[in-house]
């Protein structure tokens, strides 16, 4: 276990709740592993790296993270291999993802070589945490909260950055019914869209919940100026495959750039499938569907995996897609994605950080 950038200092917990596992049956962000790793942000630099018993955290009331919501997070998974090596897909891709989060939320970076120390050190302790079974992982949620007990509106001069993680199993258990949103917006050219800044998930609660009420598990965002363009998910990116060809929404500053949407069109280059990266309008899905020519649409996202989709809504028609065991590339690369992360086939773009 290396410590050498940080130090780290280790507290384990003197009773451990892993015993109380029920490992075929874990909701998902639930449950928590024993141990979380804190880190403090004061007069201009990191201090105080700590791995310690998973804990409720104690602030004043006048903490600026609960007022202003200047705060923002990342979403990981580790897995287990055959052998019992703890994999993790991609880490430095969220490493640098979280500072682009941080720049635009005016927070202070953490080198990417820290956070991955951090995120190491906290795995290897908490390595029993990770499930073997296919299906199932470790989720690891990185955050960064402003801390400072100030009630005017400015930056925090105080922080802390907090990893803990939770054993999952999927976060979707059924293809998705998503319904196109063209009234209310996630987010704005100049805004916090690319960000995984918290109040882009809170702003997107009434509208979801709205959507929900008239049974759509999902909406699938569109752009804020004139909700003609397919955006994203929320919860993943979205992709479709029309006339053969892979097309998803480019990303942009509206749009989360999704590690698991770049590993999918990643992969579907290399087997050889024409991909398309750009503006896709709605009249153009829509248009697709009512043609026969999509032949499958799902979401990626790490929490999400690969999601299909199972209906898709547009004002007020829904349009039922093609059933899910005919959809070709998409289970195609689900297998994929869940053999390589578990280190079952080879690691041929190097994506695979043993902890
Ligand atoms: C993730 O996929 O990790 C996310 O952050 C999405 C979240 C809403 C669960």
């Amino acid at each position: 276990m290396s410590t050498e950038l940080l130090n780290i200092s280790i507290e384990k917990t003197k009773s451990s709740k892993i015993n109380e596992l029920d490992w075929d049956n874990l909701p998902f962000g639930r449950v928590f592993s024993d141990h979380m790793f804190v880190m403090d942000y004061k007069d201009g630099q990191w201090e105080n790296p700590t791995i310690t018993p998973f804990a409720d955290l104690t602030m004043s009331p006048a903490t600026s993270i609960l007022h202003y919501g200047q705060t923002f997070f990342e979403g990981m998974k580790a897995t287990k291999s055959e052998n019992g090596d703890i994999l993790l897909f991609r880490p430095e891709e969220n490493a640098k993802r979280f500072n682009l989060s941080a720049e635009r939320m005016c927070m202070p970076e953490v080198p990417v070589e820290m956070f991955i120390e951090a995120l190491r050190t906290l795995l290897n302790v908490d390595k029993d945490w990770v499930p073997a079974k296919e299906g199932f992982s470790l989720y690891i949620r990185p955050f960064m909260i402003a801390m400072d007990p100030y009630v005017g509106i400015r930056p925090s001069d105080t922080y802390k950055f907090i990893i803990f993680t939770c054993p999952v199993g999927a976060y979707y258990s059924e293809p998705v019914p998503v319904k196109i949103e063209t009234k209310y917006s996630r987010a704005v050219e100049g805004g916090t869209g690319y960000a995984k800044a918290g109040g882009n998930y809170a702003g997107s609660l009434y509208p979801a919940m709205k959507g929900q009420k008239e049974g759509f598990r999902q909406l699938i965002w569109t752009d804020a100026k004139e909700h003609k363009y397919i955006e994203e998910a929320g919860t993943m990116n979205v992709l479709f495959v029309i006339d053969g060809k892979i097309i998803t929404p480019a990303s942009s500053d509206t749009i989360l750039s999704g590690i698991t949407r770049r590993s999918v069109v990643d992969i579907a280059r290399d087997w050889g499938y024409e991909v398309e990266e750009r503006k896709v309008s709605v009249e153009e899905v829509i248009t697709a569907i009512k043609e026969n020519r999509l032949t499958e649409a799902f979401g990626a996202g790490t929490a999400a995996t690969i999601a299909q989709i199972s209906a898709i809504s547009f004002e007020g028609t829904t349009y039922e897609l093609p059933a899910v065991e005919g959809r070709e590339f998409s289970n195609k690369v689900l297998t994929y994605l869940t053999d390589y992360k578990h280190g079952k086939v080879e690691d041929k773009f190097n994506w695979i950080l043993k902890a």
